[in-house]
């Protein structure tokens, strides 16, 4: 893999994010330290230093560009912006459970270009590259070429959600069931951005999810793309953020068309 300067800054602020999560959460400092945004929507210390960590240094590296993320961080109106969600699953990460991820996502006058998603307990590494492909790199080791599964079944396909805040929820979860009958099984594992990565890497068939933010799937987004699958809205129209269905491709119309009977 041949990554530009750009991905390999994006490398290194999704690396050091995610080191920092790991010395919080093995202290659990963090899980004392929770407060809410909404009903169900935590923050913790750790959500808001880790942006900072990331906020810091992009300003550093290159003070004329954008930036957006999560806890508030914004500066706008460059040709270049990056989007950051320092901790996506933060309800895992306080309750201790392994499934939460940093994600970093570098646009060019509105287009994502790199995107990285980095697993922290189990030290995966997702980055992708506009026209370069989607790459993997376990624990430190060599980059591995992503490609999305070649399943066409949806008999066969194991699939992802997310359960969006109240009230929408309610509506989402009627939308769960049938796959439930027709689909291998239904996983919920709590975090956007590994569910997007795991649907490159071929090991989910498809993801959706309504009212997502653009820090939850800029980078994941383009993982999947770049790993040769498809990304719409819910009813099948192109969509960079809110709501999301990400497939292999082969199971995309078979799930549009469910998802229109269902909603
Ligand atoms: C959340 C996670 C979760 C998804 C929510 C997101 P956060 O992000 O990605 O899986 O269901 O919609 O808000 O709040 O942990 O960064
Ligand atoms: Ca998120
Ligand atoms: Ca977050």
């Amino acid at each position: 893999m041949h990554t530009s300067l750009f991905a390999e800054f994006a490398i290194d602020l999704a690396r050091r994010g995610g080191a920092h999560l790991m010395s919080l959460l093995s202290t659990a400092a963090s899980v004392k330290e929770i407060r809410f945004k909404g009903p169900t929507d935590l923050v913790t210390r750790a959500d808001k230093e880790v942006e900072a960590l990331i906020a810091a240094r992009v300003r550093a590296a290159y003070s004329d560009h954008g930036f957006l993320a999560e806890e508030g961080t914004v500066r706008e109106g460059a040709e270049y912006r990056w989007v950051v969600d320092p901790l996506d699953g933060t309800t895992n990460f306080a309750h201790g459970l392994p499934w939460f991820a940093v994600s970093v996502a570098l646009e060019h006058q509105g287009t994502v270009i790199v995107g990285v998603v980095y697993h922290p307990p189990v030290d995966e590494l997702f980055v992708a590259e506009r026209g370069k492909g989607a790459w993997v790199s376990a624990r430190g080791g060599e980059f591995v070429r992503l490609a999305v599964s070649p399943t066409e079944d949806l008999g066969a396909a194991l699939l992802a959600t997310g359960l969006p805040g109240r009230p929408r929820r309610l509506r989402h979860m009627r939308t769960i069931p049938p796959f439930l009958e027709r689909s291998r099984e239904v996983r919920i594992m709590g975090s956007a951005a590994i569910h997007l990565a795991y649907v490159a890497a071929g090991r989910l068939e498809a993801f959706w999810e309504p009212g997502l933010n653009l820090w939850d799937v800029a980078a994941g987004i383009l993982l999947v793309e770049e790993a040769g699958g498809r990304v719409t809205d819910l009813q099948g129209a192109p969509s960079r953020s809110g709501d999301i269905l990400a497939t292999n491709g082969h199971i995309h119309a078979a799930m549009l068309d469910m998802l229109a009977t269902s909603m």
